[in-house]
């Protein structure tokens, strides 16, 4: 602990000197970003966007270079492929079909977590109970006899109701940072399709990353009982329980928070949108993307559920319609999702949710965009999602409905199909072969990102009201153009692919 706390005033030092306009030279080798992407195996007509990293290796890296720290976020850990577990997905695949699965990919990772312990890296991991069958035990066994790894289960049910530790972060050396989608599990790595970013060298927003970390570290110290309350809450309208420092409830009946430093705002329904959200003027190098000049493009953090947030960082929800509002006129937004709920998964009552929807109907309306939402159908879709998307295709009924609406703007939604989808699960149940080509819960495009003409966003949250609201998530997003055009491209490469499938509008006439 004495080494985490001398490292952060060191930090807010460095944090203090960051803030200067630096000289050019010095700027330039400061911070650096790559994109990177998991790519499931056997899809061999995706076109391939140069420049972009793999996950497995920039986890091993982000390990590898830990000199001192390295804090990471955990929804769940099944970085160990369990093949001969029959509780597991991998149940009853061979040694070859694993290696071709690339499950060792999972297994190097990993062993780089072992080796920095092994180090002496002060290793920090907040994360969610985890799932069936292992639960925590890969992090239980990386603490076990090891001083410097802290193993922190929080369970946000006690504080919402519902939820879970879902962000994906990794931050090592309070400079190094890797935010996106990919679990800590090896068909992460190898058969599910994931976005992040990869930066180096950027210790100012490792520093606000470190902020949020320890917001959530706070949760897990104090008791949820004295600091939570079931409210009425009018936005939404429904019975939830939130923390007392929540500005869902009225402002005279909120407890002071302790988290500090928490932003001091007037109460209104629902959660105010912030004028000027903090931002970055980072200057970002981009090796991936052809000539990597740095420039000083705004960049920026998200945090979600609201309540944890600090300082002047906007909600997640507001980085996301803020990346949607951002499209110019006649321009193209472009939105990759796993999940698209107009509504709540896991709250009860069930809340309806058209924050997203609303701001993109709202650009095709009076922005004459284009719209392109990717979205994944595979086993585990929730129910709903057809309708709803068949909903938002409505818009474009709606835009041209009368003589008088001159509709310039379009949205058109495919799904995102990866072959083998339907053939997931144990290849063994009971002693019966199942048919099954591929372990349980693998093939499907698990990335959230948007992208506009100016703008960028890379998140960790599906597109659902729990994960806004109730669910720990955390997005990074940027104007930095070198990064735009290769999300961008990163897109269209599964647009354009032989994967995808156009979702069919309501066939109901008028
Ligand atoms: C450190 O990171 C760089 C890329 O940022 C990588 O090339 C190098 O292999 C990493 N070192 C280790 C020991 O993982
Ligand atoms: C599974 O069992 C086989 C046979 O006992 C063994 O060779 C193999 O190493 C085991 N695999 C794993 C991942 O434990
Ligand atoms: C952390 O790891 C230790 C050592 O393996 C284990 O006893 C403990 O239960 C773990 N704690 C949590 C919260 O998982
Ligand atoms: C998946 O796509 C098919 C059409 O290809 C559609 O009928 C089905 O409703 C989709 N599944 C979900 C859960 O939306
Ligand atoms: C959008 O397109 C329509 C039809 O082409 C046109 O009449 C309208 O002026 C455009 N609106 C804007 C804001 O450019
Ligand atoms: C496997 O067998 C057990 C006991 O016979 C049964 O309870 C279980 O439902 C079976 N599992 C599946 C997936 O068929």
């Amino acid at each position: 602990m004495a080494l985490l706390y001398s490292s952060s005033s060191f930090f807010f030092l460095l944090v203090a000197l960051c803030s200067w306009h630096l000289p050019f030279a010095f700027a330039q080798s400061n911070c650096k970003a790559w994109l990177v992407q998991s790519i499931p195996t056997d899809m061999p007509d995706l076109h391939l966007v140069p420049g972009v990293l793999s996950t497995a290796d920039v986890l091993q890296w982000l390990a590898g270079n830990a000199t001192k720290s390295l804090d990471l976020t955990v929804q769940y850990w099944e970085l160990l492929a369990e093949p001969n577990n029959s509780k597991s997905g991998d149940y009853g695949y061979s040694e070859a079909d694993m290696k071709k699965f690339g499950a060792d990919s999972g297994r190097q990772v990993y062993q780089s977590l072992v080796e920095a312990a092994d180090r002496n890296v002060g290793i920090r991991i907040i994360q969610h109970s985890g799932l069936y069958p292992d639960f925590v035990e890969e992090a239980s066994d990386l603490a076990a006899g090891r001083p410097n790894v802290k193993n922190i289960t929080l369970l946000l049910s006690n504080w919402w109701g519902t939820g879970i530790v879902h962000c994906k972060v990794w931050i090592s050396d309070n400079k190094d940072i890797y935010i996106g989608s990919a679990n800590n599990d090896w068909k992460s790595l190898t058969q599910v399709k994931e976005l992040g970013i990869y930066l180096v060298g950027c210790s100012k927003i490792a520093q606000s990353l470190r902020d949020y970390l320890d917001n959530l570290f706070t949760l897990s110290t104090l008791n949820s009982m004295d600091y939570t309350r079931t409210i009425f809450d009018s936005q939404w309208q429904a019975s939830r329980k939130v923390p007392c420092w929540s500005n869902f409830i009225p402002k005279e009946e909120q407890c002071r928070s302790p988290l500090p430093p928490a932003r001091d705002v007037p109460h209104v329904n629902g959660y105010p949108i912030i004028d000027d959200p903090a931002t970055f003027d980072v200057s970002i190098e981009t090796p991936g993307v052809g000539a990597s000049t740095a420039s000083s493009d705004l960049s920026y953090l998200s945090f979600a559920p609201p309540e944890l947030l600090f300082g002047k960082f906007q909600s997640d929800e507001q980085g996301w319609i803020e990346t949607i509002k951002s499209v110019k006129v006649g321009g193209t937004l472009r939105i990759s999702t796993m999940d698209w709920l107009g509504q709540s998964q896991f709250a009860n009552p069930i809340i309806f949710w058209d924050s997203l929807a609303a701001a993109i109907s709202e650009v095709v309306f009076a922005k004459n965009a284009t719209v392109h939402l990717l979205t994944a159908n595979w086993t585990h879709s929730p129910d709903s999602t057809d309708k709803y998307l068949k909903n938002l295709l409505y818009t474009n009924v709606l835009c041209s409905s009368s003589k008088y609406n001159h509709c310039g703007g379009k949205i058109e939604i495919r799904y995102y199909i990866i072959p083998g989808y339907d053939k997931t699960g144990p290849a063994i149940i009971n002693g019966t072969a199942t048919g099954n080509l591929y372990p349980g819960y693998t093939r499907v495009n698990h990335g959230k990102y948007a992208v506009s003409d100016v703008r960028a966003h890379i998140g960790t949250s599906n597109l659902i009201w729990d994960y806004f609201y109730s669910t720990a998530g955390v997005s990074f997003g940027t104007y930095k153009p070198s990064i735009v055009t290769q999300v961008q491209q990163v897109f269209d490469a599964d647009w354009n692919s032989p994967y995808t499938q156009s979702v069919q509008p309501l066939s109901a006439q008028s």
